[in-house]
């Protein structure tokens, strides 16, 4: 089994931003964290951060076939892009969006995610652990499925 783990905007500054909100770990800690934690499930993780949108969509289509399922957190991009929503509804894959922060209890603009219509579930405001909480309830619904 095989999963796409993306990351949007912003997230390659992990570590040094905003550490209050989002935490003191990396992308790379919480990459290696997910990387450990998929050899204990016994499935094969890829991964990729852009700050770019159209990136993200590329990204998305050119897994379709060898994926089977994403586990994303697209950062701003979560509360803004129907164009990420569709790729997702168009390659048809289970994916669990997630967040280190809680987005119901910040900003009422990010109250809103344009992917979440899309998604198997959304898991948000455990840190790194929603990453990890993420890929188990993500390998568990494909599994099972
Ligand atoms: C985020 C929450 C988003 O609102 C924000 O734009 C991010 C990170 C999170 O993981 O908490 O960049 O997705």
């Amino acid at each position: 089994m095989k999963f796409l783990v993306l990351h949007g905007p912003n997230l390659n500054l992990l570590g040094r931003r905003e550490p209050g909100i989002y935490g003191s770990q990396t992308l790379e800690d919480i990459n290696s964290s997910l990387f450990e934690l998929s050899t204990d499930l016994g499935c094969e993780l890829s991964f990729f951060q852009s700050n770019s949108e159209g990136e993200l969509i590329d990204t998305i289509q050119a897994v379709s076939n060898e994926c089977q399922g994403i586990l994303i957190n697209p950062a701003a991009y979560t509360h803004t892009s129907i164009a990420i929503c569709d790729a997702l509804s168009a390659v048809g894959l289970p994916c669990v969006e997630v967040h280190l922060s809680n987005i119901h209890r910040r900003e009422t603009f990010r109250h809103k995610s344009m992917v979440a219509p899309v998604v198997v579930g959304q898991i948000c405001g455990f840190g790194q652990d929603s990453y990890l909480l993420g890929l188990r309830a993500l390998f568990n619904h494909v599994k099972n499925k």
